[in-house]
Order: C-alpha cells, then sequence, then structure tokens
C-alpha cells in the first residue's frame, strides 16, 4: 500500500496532504451518463485534478448507448456537478480546464456489431500509457465488454479494469464473472470496487488496530464480549427500485460493504500492508463465517422493509409505493447475528444490521468489552468498557472508560469516553472514497479492491443465508421509516442479553 506516512505529534491540530502527481492515463467510463459517473467518478477526477494530480495530458472518455457529441457530455457532467455537489467548489476555470480531458464516445456494448474503433481512436496512440476501462453498468455486461476490448485490440500491457459493484448476484454468478473477466484481464489487473475501502474512517481501521499497541492485546474472546457493525441510511431507494427490487439489502450492502467492515475488524495482522497480504487475511475471515442454516435463520437473522412513516418530521412513502409495484418481498432491512469460527473469535457474537429509510444517516463499528472480573466497588455498577468507531457523518473514535466522577460524596462512577472527533483534529477536505480509488487504480495499488477470491468467498456466505431464508420461509417484518428496523431485531439481541447501541 502506498503513501504510508506518520507524523511525529507537533502538538499543532493541522494536518497537511500532500498529492503526489500520477502518470498520464486514458480512462473510459462505460455507463458514462449513469448516476455513478455523474454524482461520484466525474467529480472525483474533477477534485483530484484540480488538486492537481492528474496530468493535463491525461483523457477520460465516457461512453454509454446514446449518440451525443462531446460537448453535449460535458454539458451534462457539468451540470450535474453543480447539482450533486455542495456547488461551493466549483471553479470554473479548473472546471474549463478539465473538460479539455473529457470526450464522449457513443458505443452500445450489447450490440455484437458495435464499432470499437472509434473508442480506440479517442485513446492515445501511445501504447505504453496507462488505459482503465471503468465498468459502470450492469454485472451482465462485464464479460462482454471485457471480449469487446480484447477483439478490438484496445487491451494493452498496461490497462486495467475496474468492475462495479454488484459483482454477480449470487456464488455462481460471480464466479463466472471473474472466469470471463480473468480470460482477458490477469487478477492482478482487476480492481473490484468496494467504495467502502475508499473512505478515510474505513483505512483507519487498519491503522487503529495494527498502529497501536494498547488494542491488539485486547482484541480478541478473551476481552471483547461481542461486537455490532451499523451502516444504518435515512434516505429509500430513490430512483434505483427496478435494481434493488431485485437484489435487496443482503446483496446490496451485506455481500459487501459490511462484510469488509467485519473483515477489517476481525482479521489477524498482515504480514504487511500489500495487496495480497491484506486480501489474504479478509478471505480467512470470509472462509470461517459460520453458515446460516434453515434451522438457526429465524433466530440469528432478521429481515424487513419499510412502512409509511416519517424521518425528520418529513412523511416518507412506504417501499411499495417508492419502487411502484402493488407487492414485493424483498429486504430493505436486514440483522445478522454472525461467528467467526476460529480461535481469535470463538464465542463472540458480531451482529451485523444495515437498512434503508432508518431514523438516521450512520455507519458505526462498536466493540463491546467484558466487565472486569471482579469488582472491587461493591454495589455500585460498572459498565464495561466500549469503543466506538464512527465511520460517517461525524466521524470520531470514543473509548468509553469508567471514572472517578470528581468531588465529595463517596467514590461515583461515571462513564465518560475519550472523545477524537475528526472535526476537532484534521482540517484537511475529507476526499470522497472514490477519489483515494481511482487514483490507486492509476498508481497500480491493488490493496483497496477485493481479490476474486474473496468475491467468491462473501457470495457463498450470503447464497447460505438466502437459502436459507426460501427455505425456512423466513417472515419479512415491516418497520415504519424513521425507526431503527423492526422490533424484532431489538429481540434478537435481547434474546442474547445485548442491545444495539
Ligand atoms: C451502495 C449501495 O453501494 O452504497 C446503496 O448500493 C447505498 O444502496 C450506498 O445507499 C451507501 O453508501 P454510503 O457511502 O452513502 O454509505
Amino acid at each position: 500500500m502506498s503513501e504510508t506516512q506518520s507524523k511525529p505529534d507537533d502538538g499543532s491540530s493541522e494536518s497537511q496532504s500532500a498529492f503526489v502527481p500520477v502518470e498520464a492515463f486514458d480512462l473510459v467510463v462505460f455507463g458514462g451518463t449513469g448516476d455513478l459517473a455523474r454524482r461520484k467518478l466525474i467529480p472525483s477526477l474533477y477534485h483530484r485534478f484540480c488538486d492537481g494530480q492528474i496530468p493535463e495530458n491525461s483523457r477520460i472518455v465516457g461512453t454509454s448507448r446514446s449518440d451525443r457529441s462531446g460537448i453535449e457530455y460535458r454539458k451534462i457532467i457539468s451540470k450535474a456537478y453543480k447539482e450533486f455537489s455542495s456547488g461551493d467548489d466549483y471553479d470554473t476555470s479548473c472546471w474549463d480546464d478539465f473538460e479539455q480531458m473529457v470526450d464522449y464516445v457513443p458505443l452500445d456494448v450489447a450490440d455484437k456489431d458495435a464499432d470499437w474503433k472509434s473508442l480506440g481512436k479517442a485513446l492515445s496512440k501511445n501504447k505504453e500509457r496507462i488505459r482503465v476501462f471503468y465498468l459502470a453498468v450492469p454485472p451482465e455486461l462485464f464479460v462482454g465488454i471485457c471480449q469487446g476490448l480484447k477483439a478490438a485490440g484496445l487491451v494493452t500491457k498496461n490497462s486495467r479494469v475496474v468492475l462495479e459493484k454488484p459483482l454477480g448476484t449470487d456464488y455462481d454468478s460471480a464466479k463466472s464473472i471473474n472466469e470471463g473477466v480473468r480470460a482477458v484481464f490477469d487478477e492482478n489487473r482487476i480492481y473490484r470496487i468496494d467504495h467502502y475501502l475508499g473512505k478515510e474512517t474505513v483505512q483507519n481501521l487498519l491503522v487503529l488496530r495494527f498502529g497501536n499497541i494498547l488494542l491488539e492485546p485486547l482484541w480478541s474472546n478473551r476481552a471483547i464480549d461481542h461486537i455490532e457493525i451499523t451502516a444504518a441510511e435515512s434516505i429509500g431507494v430513490g430512483g434505483r427500485g427496478a435494481y434493488y427490487d431485485g437484489a435487496g439489502a443482503l446483496r446490496d450492502m451485506v455481500q459487501n460493504h459490511l462484510l469488509q467492515l467485519l473483515c477489517l475488524t476481525a482479521m489477524e495482522t498482515p504480514a504487511s500492508l500489500d495487496a495480497d497480504d491484506v486480501r489474504t487475511e479478509k478471505l480467512k475471515v470470509l472462509r470461517a463465517l459460520r453458515p446460516i442454516t434453515s434451522e438457526n435463520a429465524a433466530n440469528h437473522t432478521v429481515r424487513g422493509q419499510y412502512a409509511r412513516g416519517k424521518v425528520n418530521d418529513e412523511v416518507m412513502a412506504d417501499y411499495l409505493t417508492d419502487v411502484g409495484v402493488d407487492f414485493s418481498e424483498t429486504e430493505t432491512f436486514v440483522a445478522i447475528k454472525a461467528h467467526i469460527d476460529n480461535w481469535r473469535w470463538a464465542g463472540v457474537p458480531i451482529y451485523l444490521r444495515t437498512g434503508k429509510r432508518m431514523a438516521t444517516r450512520r455507519s458505526d463499528i462498536v466493540i463491546q468489552f467484558k466487565p472486569v472480573p471482579h469488582s472491587v466497588f461493591g454495589d455500585t455498577h460498572l459498565n464495561a468498557n466500549r469503543l466506538v468507531i464512527r465511520l460517517q457523518p461525524d466521524e470520531a473514535v470514543r473509548l468509553w472508560l469508567e471514572i472517578k466522577e470528581p468531588g465529595a460524596g463517596g467514590m461515583r462512577l461515571k462513564t465518560v469516553p475519550l472523545n477524537l472527533t475528526y472535526a476537532d483534529n484534521f482540517t484537511v477536505r475529507y476526499p470522497d472514497a472514490y477519489e483515494r480509488l481511482l487514483m490507486d487504480v492509476v498508481r497500480g495499488n491493488l490493496s483497496l479492491f477485493m481479490r476474486g477470491d474473496e468475491v467468491e468467498a462473501a457470495w457463498k456466505w450470503v447464497d447460505s443465508i438466502l437459502a436459507a431464508w426460501g427455505e425456512s420461509e423466513q417472515r419479512l417484518e415491516l418497520y415504519q421509516a424513521g425507526q431503527d428496523g423492526p422490533e424484532e431485531a431489538h429481540d434478537m439481541l435481547s434474546r442474547y442479553g445485548h442491545k444495539w447501541v
């Protein structure tokens, strides 16, 4: 992994970050007018361009089915940028320079007779130059696009491909995508994106765990009682109903983002931060996940779907209305009691929870430590220590400790946090996850991307849950929009003597 450097604490709270320019590159975005390209990819490239990291002679080529000119494409992305970003950082002169690099080529990748030559013409003649093919399209098109690129002679030795999630819909489809893509690109030129790995606070998990000596001796079933990982969203399914209704929360969030968070939280110390060292450790965690069966699904999982309700005083429609269907069994919420069957984590439940239209947007990892083995404080209640890693928003790390409340009145204990908030400690702009990931693709750094076997192992576990739900006809529980999921998710933890934080 590149970019690792630590500065001594000089007492100042100011952080500085340096942008090391990358080599000039050509980047083709398949799905160039899609939501992801307009909201995330183009804005991320623009920011890194303005930061001086992307050389001016790089090329960005958007492509999609529609016939339109480069000028029309540039208008689309500029309008989208103004609409989706806060607008404060729109620098007209920088945008004008950025636009010089952007072009558009119409290409219907599903058409067998499509003309791939025009795409080739839009790329640099220099065959040594880094070429990135970003597939921001549905997964059923991945293999066809790779074959099309190969047949058109566009895959050079410095080419790499980026696969956007979802990477299939189950283990079998993921495996056949992996095989099809590997027939064109070697594994070390395939960048499978999980944008959670590009988030600052998610990368910080590695530093927190492996850059501090304090935590490791406690990081196991000896001192940890249970772990909670929550990714709650207040948004609904937006305009993505068609995709989402076929996917559901388990495939959309758990298979990738939540399992990646679980891996970084639970994996053993990697030999180094090199891609394969990290990915091998993550794979071991995924392989040790205990499968969910039809016998234990009802006790270990909850599926929910949002009904009409209020989020921040605003009335929100139910899921069916949002998606525009009369009936759907798709879950917009899932809670799971997971177990990692290895020495470190034996007996430690790991609760995963994600949902749409919940009360607030927040992603947290909660490490709940065990109580002290014996209390010398008589009848005084002692709260066990807890580490809360707030991934987003209001990024923070809070370690809740017992302290003596100062003053008269005997030995009164209080639970207070050592409170490290990003807002108080750092002043840099937080880059969007895609910025870092895109630059890593250009740099050829695979550490924050998933390897094929990792994705397949994650699907295997998720498939066990889907099969268990099917066999046991697991109920779909309704929850009101604005609630933290269905009551059954709270009941599940109560059964084991725990409570969501
Ligand atoms: C995406 C999911 O991968 O992640 C979306 O498809 C979800 O459904 C999104 O809303 C959440 O990402 P973030 O960065 O807002 O937490």
